[in-house]
């Protein structure tokens, strides 16, 4: 949630922060704002609205410098008004906050500044920062920022300028912070992707440091000052790989990602002869006799299907939940859980305290992560890449399909450690897993077909979206792709839980997706769909190729290539992708930004 770029060097700062904040607006869109040191004062320039709105306006300031910093927002506490943009300053103007996350005592703090006559622009919580650093400055900002945060908490990555020094200074708790490595110029961003075309060389703050970034260096510190160490790390993300590569949106972009992705899942780890896989994990899957997987949105029902994938082959008991719940209903863990956390960031905070909380019991702790450093990763006993690359897409799509990969080789892993998983079916079962770039290569030739469906369906005004087993949760998926961009109310249930209740919404108008590959329910998911069109509801099936059941009682059938029942979410997801895609572009969505989200939540 916001992002954040900060530049000192050689180069025109308003054109790399605003290039930065391009690469981040993925983390926030409702304002923006920039503030450059021009002729020894920093000039302030905020805007509501997208980042291009700010960039527009931009074309009528002189913002020429080479030392400043800027902000894209997700709002929290304010509307997304001009005002309620970062950067914050005060009365005087010479410093400028800038801040991601929430400060939770911002009100008494707030309160006590007006008493002693601060007064405020803004409704947000972050301009207390602003005001404290000006009250605790006596020619030392750094002293100054860190007398501030001793009297403020909760969370924040907070980028802080005084016009009399050209250096950025910078603290991090729970909002990650990344700094980047040039000769001559140094770089402050909230992601890497912002730094890709400066710098591949990193330094990921941790939470409770502090850095001074000036042109000739970096000098981390704890928040009471005493040096830290922290690695300088090597990025391996190519530029090419965070831009849209002749896309008309990085969602779809990443869609077509998706084959190549899931050879970087799997690459190197699928191992036939030796009937198993090779993830170089350090913890020991026989020591856990039951596992809870914690994870958000997209992530959670990557973790329902690791759920039948894990039970199935491992034989080993799983609980999932949405990680915002776990930690609230003190589940029972002991040294003999796995705690398992997906997340495409590593940054979601309710993913983070969930697994805390694991941890905190006692569980071992293993995070599926894709974005390398990030805070998850620094937490875990362990860590499973996922291997997608960045994702752009405030719509997860890429990251979905190589969780599934990866939740996939776990239940491997553990399987045949345990014993439960024998070698021929592990041999047969990798064997699957290695045709999977390829099926998903197919699944991506179903798009003029989804695209014809889409346009039948895009005035619906609502979609119920049905699966069986592990494709329950593909329902789930399908249904989140298509509420999220193109704003159309969408359920999902199993399709067995629909008799239940949802059967009474069936009628003329409403479009039912049903998943019906094959698998050994398949014919129960059939008596479904007949229950359905029995109602007059308008079925969209997913069925396997060869099928010539389904057609009979389906309006549309999308068929997608044969695989092992277990694996059939990889595949069978992608025309869901697509379906979401092509109705958001037809009902002229902003498909990368759509409204109220943002990629990564850093708030609870
Ligand atoms: O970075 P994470 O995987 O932890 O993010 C979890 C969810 O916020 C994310 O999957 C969200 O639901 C996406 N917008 C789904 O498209």
């Amino acid at each position: 949630m916001c992002g954040i770029v900060g530049y000192v060097g050689f180069r025109e700062a308003s054109e790399v922060i605003l290039d930065g904040l391009k690469r981040l607006e993925y983390r926030g869109y409702d304002s923006a704002g920039i503030a450059v040191k021009v002729n020894g004062h920093l000039e302030v320039v905020k805007k509501a609205g997208k980042l291009q709105v700010l960039a527009d306006s931009l074309k009528e300031h002189n913002l020429s410098g080479q030392f400043g910093v800027g902000h894209t927002r997700w709002a929290t506490h304010g509307a997304p008004t001009d005002p309620n943009a970062h950067p914050h300053t005060t009365e005087k103007g010479d410093i400028v906050v800038i801040h991601n996350g929430i400060i939770e005592n911002y009100l008494p703090l707030k309160e006590g500044l007006i008493a002693r006559g601060h007064t405020f622009t803004s409704e947000t919580d972050s301009e207390v920062l602003a005001h404290l650093i000006e009250e605790k400055y006596r020619g030392d900002l750094v002293e100054a920022v860190r007398l501030a945060l001793a009297e403020a908490y909760g969370a924040y990555a907070l980028v802080v300028a005084h016009q009399d020094h050209e250096e950025i200074v910078v603290a991090r708790t729970v909002s990650p912070l990344v700094i980047g490595l040039g000769e001559g110029e140094n770089f402050v961003a909230s992601d890497v992707p912002a730094l890709l075309p400066y710098t591949r060389r990193v330094i990921f703050l941790h939470d409770g440091d502090m850095a001074v970034v000036t042109r000739e260096g970096v000098k981390v510190t704890d928040l009471a000052g005493n040096p830290v160490e922290r690695e300088v790390v090597t990025v391996e993300w190519s530029l090419e790989a965070a831009e849209k590569g002749g896309h008309p949106h990085y969602m779809l972009k990443e869609i077509y990602e998706q084959p190549r992705v899931l050879e970087n899942t799997l690459g190197g780890r699928l191992h036939e002869e030796e009937a198993g896989v090779e993830l170089g994990l350090k913890l020991d899957p026989t020591h856990y006799d039951k596992v809870h997987i914690v994870a958000c949105g997209t992530a959670y029902y990557a973790a329902w299907v690791g759920k039948y994938l894990l039970e199935a082959l491992a034989r080993v008991p799983v609980e999932i939940d949405v990680a915002s719940e776990y930690r609230y209903r003190d589940p029972v863990v002991d040294d003999k859980t796995l705690a398992i956390c997906i997340s495409q960031s590593g940054e979601t905070i309710d993913t983070l305290e969930a697994i805390r909380e694991a941890k905190r019991k006692g569980a071992g702790t293993l995070g599926v992560i894709n974005a390398k450093g990030s805070s998850i990763t620094r937490e875990v006993d362990d860590t499973l890449y996922i291997h997608a690359g960045p994702e752009i897409g405030v719509a997860s799509t890429k990251a979905y399909i190589a969780m599934l990969a990866a939740m996939a080789m776990l239940a491997v892993w553990m399987g045949r450690a345990r014993g439960s998983l024998d070698e021929k079916t592990a041999r047969e079962f990798l064997g699957e897993m290695r045709k999977l770039p390829r099926l998903v290569e197919e699944a991506l030739e179903l798009r003029p077909q989804v695209a014809h469906i889409a346009e039948k369906y895009h005035q619906a005004q609502d979609y119920l979206f049905l699966g069986r087993h592990i494709q329950a949760p593909t329902a789930y998926e399908g249904a989140l792709k298509l509420k999220e961009i193109s704003y159309i109310h969408a359920e999902a249930y199993p399709a067995g839980e629909m008799k239940h209740g949802p059967i009474a919404l069936i009628d003329e108008r409403l479009p039912v997706v049903v998943l019906a590959t094959q698998s050994p329910f398949y014919e129960k998911t059939v008596s479904n769909i007949q229950e359905v069109r029995a109602r007059g509801g308008r079925v969209i099936a997913v069925a396997t190729e060869g099928d010539t059941e389904v057609k009979k009682f389906a309006q549309d059938v999308i068929y997608v290539p044969q695989t092992h029942h277990l694996l059939a979410p990889v595949v069978s997801v992608v025309p869901l992708q697509l379906l979401a895609y092509e109705t958001a572009v037809f009902l002229g969505r902003d498909v990368d930004q759509p409204r109220n989200l943002a990629k990564s939540v850093t708030v609870e």
